[in-house]
């Protein structure tokens, strides 16, 4: 789509004005640096803004530099991420960062092509960072600018298909100026954010409302078309609370797969309608050495990630024989478990479905019996 010259001028006239007055005074953007600018985009891809200000405030006191982050273990960088999702990014950020010191002397890359070479990051975050941070008058788009453009330009094809996000690039590139690129990509995803709202629209305060072509027609609120293609697959996971001698047992996930080397409570995957408890009484023999006395089930709860809705079946267990933590049956335990103090918790990144639960395992285990027989999460006896 060709977008007429003066339509461009208007847009980013009238769209830079507007930002100028409206913008939230956010973090990353009261200061700003380029290491800034980096973190803060990376932990915005697929994140919210409220969620991401005080993960993006505790990270900078923690890794201040690029440097800082290039040298620290990766467990300290997951539980730094631990409740933000999507953890694949906190891995990326540190490869990057390492990259970043030896390859580019501790600089982030000004260049597009160079930010696009770097692991996790894709055509929206080098654009972001190329300009935002330097100035380029690179384009970008996500979700808020779709929306924007969707509206304004008339677009009624779905815009998760590669052709139609093409197509908004090959717009914004068009709209991108040369004097304040960021500040212009910037304001477009602004006004998704303040102003153009996926359902009821801030029209009558939107500063582009009279070149909308959706807002004319009145056909707003039906755009952007999404198709609902990607069907959530459903995982069931029956999990493990084992305390013995006020220690939790906890081990690492696998590499690969949901919450991919983050620590769990001892989970396996369920079939519905399997017996839940035997199959996850078996594994804790197996694995862990653990023989167990008797289950009590804890109320499901469902966690819905990005294409997957996974319901945990928490079953509390208490050890028969206890096993012992010397280092003859530690072995098996150490293969892939820990018993772990309260105090402990802090040192391992959990998914947000297991720091619940975990929090919840020492509460009952502080010996108030009264208080675990009425625990609201106690929706029915196992046995
Ligand atoms: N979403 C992601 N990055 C953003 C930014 N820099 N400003 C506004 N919204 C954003």
């Amino acid at each position: 789509m060709n977008v007429h010259k003066e339509t461009v001028k208007q847009i980013q006239v009238r769209l830079l004005r507007w930002y100028k007055k409206h913008k939230r005074p956010l973090p990353w953007r009261t200061k700003k640096s380029p290491y800034r600018t980096f973190i803060s985009e990376v932990m915005l891809q697929q994140t919210q803004i409220k969620t991401v200000i005080p993960y993006f405030e505790r990270w900078m006191k923690v890794f201040p530099t690029v440097e800082k982050l290039a040298k620290a273990p990766i467990d300290r960088v997951l539980k730094l991420w631990e409740g933000l999702g999507y953890y694949t990014r906190a891995r990326n950020l540190h490869r990057a960062s390492q990259i970043i010191v030896e390859k580019h002397g501790g600089k982030i890359p000004s260049d597009y092509e160079t930010l696009l070479s770097l692991p996790g990051i894709g055509r929206y975050t080098a654009g972001a960072v190329a300009s935002i941070a330097f100035d380029q008058p690179v384009p970008l788009v996500d979700g808020n600018v779709a929306r924007v453009f969707s509206r304004v330009f008339n677009i009624h094809k779905d815009i998760l298909k590669p052709e139609t996000q093409n197509e908004l690039y090959a717009i914004a590139y068009q709209l991108v100026p040369q004097k304040n690129p960021g500040e212009f990509n910037q304001a477009l995803m602004e006004l998704g954010s303040l102003v153009c709202f996926p359902t009821m629209p801030s029209c009558r305060t939107c500063p582009v409302s009279s070149l909308c072509i959706a807002q004319r027609k009145g056909i707003q609120e039906s755009l952007p078309i999404k198709s609902n293609s990607l069907k959530r697959k459903k995982v069931n996971l029956a999990t493990a609370i084992v305390i013995h001698a006020k220690k939790l047992l906890i081990r690492k996930r696998p590499e690969k797969g949901i919450w991919a080397g983050l620590w769990e409570l001892p989970s396996v995957a369920i079939q519905n309608g399997k017996k839940f408890e035997e199959k996850l009484s078996g594994e804790l023999k197996e694995t862990h050495g653990v023989k167990l006395k008797s289950t009590r089930a804890l109320s499901p709860s469902l966690h819905r990630l990005t294409h997957l809705d996974v319901t945990i079946y928490p079953y509390l267990f208490k050890p028969a024989s206890l096993p012992s933590l010397s280092p003859s049956n530690g072995e098996r335990v150490r293969a892939r478990g820990k018993w772990i103090t309260k105090s402990d918790v802090k040192k391992f990144s959990f998914p947000v479905p297991y720091q619940k639960l975990i929090k919840h395992a020492f509460e009952i285990q502080k010996g108030d019996r009264q208080r675990s027989l009425t625990c609201p999460l106690f929706d029915h006896d196992a046995n």
